[in-house]
């Protein structure tokens, strides 16, 4: 099969982004931007000097940067320039329905109202359906390196916003934040009836997807890659059909895999594991949705069955309605026929 070809079949083929931190999807141009807009002095001299301190060593080197980075977002118009901005370039790939990660605390913690923050990624998410019809659901995520009491307090903040969350999500730093920390929080969630997800297996050992599971009763992995280490895991995920949203090059930039060609994800798809492919935070991970999967089918010789299952994964891990989610996959079906059709003519 020509390479070139399976590359064109990525970009046409219609696709749902699963995990994607909004704050993540801050271009440094549009840093810069912002920064002016709030009279806000950034601790770099130009666009170019930002980029070059994307130099990271693990996901806590990566988070100081990332949190510091989201201090210019101050405005209902600024969180909507963010988003918006996003759609744009999700949709550009291809992308036709996204979940999307905020993080909360990051914003009302620098006295940033919570209202401001959902207003201008709910509208944007709004114009984005009816401009470019592309479907999202929004996810609240609290910190992990935060205390659960403070999740607490987030989820009381957020409770006269509930009807405009589709569910929560734990992220942020890993290593010595184990699901436990928050059982009580995700109980309330789930009594609350906010579905959950939680990054587990990153950069925490194979024991926080087990626990994320099992205590926080997740409907998703966020990475979940070392779950390799644990074998009757890999079964237990193929077997329940727990999806694992999978960040490549977020994978890669943060040294979780040395490199590309070593990543686990063609393994666990071929285990049966339902993968997906995402782009986590591509303002920092040097790409977004199809520049991860390009990137995967270089490095790992994904196949163009590969590429086909992986799309409709996407669709299948996602919190959309049952119709609509064969209606996707059933286009992914003809498009990916049309293809092959194609390819044996030439
Ligand atoms: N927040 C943004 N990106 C993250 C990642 N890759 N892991 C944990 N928390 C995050
Ligand atoms: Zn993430």
């Amino acid at each position: 099969m020509n390479p070139q070809a399976i590359d064109d079949l990525i970009r046409i083929l219609p696709k749902a982004e699963l995990h994607l931190h909004i704050e993540g999807s801050l271009e440094p141009e549009m840093m810069f931007r912002l920064a002016e807009r709030n009279h806000i002095k950034l601790p770099y001299a130009n666009v170019e000097a930002l980029r070059a301190a994307y130099q990271f060593e693990d996901l806590q080197s990566f988070l100081d940067l990332y949190y510091s980075g989201a201090s210019v977002l101050v405005t209902e118009q600024d969180f909507y320039d963010l988003t918006w901005a996003y759609c744009e370039r999700a949709h550009a790939d291809n992308v036709v329905h996204a979940e999307i990660f905020f993080d909360p605390q990051t914003h009302t913690a620098r006295g940033i109202a919570f209202a401001t923050v959902l207003d201008g990624i709910s509208r944007a998410l709004t114009d984005a359906h009816r401009k470019l019809g592309m479907t999202s659901r929004l996810i609240m995520c609290f910190l992990r390196h935060l205390s659960e009491e403070e999740g607490f307090a987030t989820l009381e903040t957020a409770f006269p916003y509930l009807k405009r969350l589709h569910g929560v999500g734990l992220d942020s730093g890993e290593k010595g934040n184990p699901p436990a920390k928050f059982a009580r929080l995700f109980e309330r969630c789930r009594a609350l009836g906010l579905p959950a997800v939680a990054h587990a297996g990153e950069e925490g050992p194979a024991s926080y997807i087990v626990d994320a599971l099992d205590i926080l009763q997740v409907k998703r992995i966020d990475h979940g890659v070392r779950c390799s280490e644990d074998p009757d895991l890999v079964h237990r995920l193929a077997h329940e059909k727990i999806p694992l949203t999978v960040c490549p090059l977020s994978n890669l930039k943060l040294n979780v895999v040395t490199r590309l060609d070593a990543h686990n994800l063609r393994d666990l798809l071929h285990a049966g594991v339902c993968v997906t492919v995402n782009s986590d935070d591509p303002a920092y991970f040097g790409g977004y949705m199809n520049d991860n999967l390009l990137a995967c089918r270089v490095s790992l010789g994904l196949n163009d069955d590969d590429v086909v299952q992986i799309a409709m994964n996407s669709f299948e891990a996602s919190w959309l309605r049952d119709d609509d989610k064969t209606r996707w996959q059933d286009e992914i079906g003809r498009i990916a026929l049309e293809w092959e059709n194609r390819q044996e003519a030439q």
